[in-house]
């Protein structure tokens, strides 16, 4: 009976062993490094250290090291996830920790991809229609409800990982056929909007016929 991997507990410092994707476009192949891991770090602590110490030319993404800014995507042993929001302590201890670019989109260099194609898209989706303010001051009357039905929408932080997930995209790259499920979620985001007039259901339909 297989039992499930151990990890690291929270206060041993360990040298553990990654195997990081190098090269760009025209190819490339994992390089390994072996790191000492101190309790605390996550995955991006572990790539800022070999930068620091062995690789001073591994290019990678981050901005806030704290999951807002949507970065630093990568995969990690084959499993789209952001480096900063995964701990060390969460992977098994005992193996080689592999990670790569994200596969939907172009390699730039070793773990940075291209991902302007979201732009793109996004600009190719009706932005917000508001109707006519509702009150003389020029303002508009909301309900609550109607905020918390599109919150959950807009917490979007555009990491990239989900088109990343989407086999369309990433197995088939049939980027001129599908925009993904981040746009999906962000028309659903303005479609919900209780100010919005726009209709954007024809553009989607006009998507999915194109699919078949
Ligand atoms: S560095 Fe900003 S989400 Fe990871």
């Amino acid at each position: 009976m297989s039992s499930a991997p151990q990890t690291t507990t929270t206060n041993e410092t360990r040298m553990m062993n990654f195997r990081v994707w190098r090269g760009d476009a025209n190819g490339g192949a994992f390089v390994e490094y072996s790191v000492e891991v101190t309790p605390g770090m996550v995955v991006l602590d572990c790539i800022h250290k070999i930068q620091a110490e062995q690789a001073q030319d591994l290019a990678c993404r981050w901005n806030c090291k704290a999951g807002k800014c949507g970065s630093c995507s990568a995969e990690i042993n084959g499993k789209p996830s952001l480096m900063c929001m995964t701990r060390m302590d969460t992977l098994p201890k005992d193996e080689t920790v592999m990670v790569e670019p994200m596969q939907a989109f172009p390699i730039l260099r070793d773990l940075v991809t291209d991902v302007s194609w979201n732009y793109e898209v996004k600009k190719k989706i009706k932005p917000f229609k508001p109707r006519a303010p509702d009150n003389a001051d020029g303002t508009w009357t909301t309900y609550q409800v109607d905020v918390e039905r599109a919150q959950e929408f807009r917490k979007c932080i555009e990491c990239f990982l989900c088109q990343d997930v989407c086999h369309v995209l990433r197995d088939h790259h049939k980027h001129d056929e599908f925009i993904g499920p981040r746009f999906l979620v962000f028309t659903a985001a303005l479609e919900m909007n209780p100010l919005d007039t726009e209709d954007r259901i024809a553009d989607l339909k006009a998507i999915i016929e194109k699919m078949k």
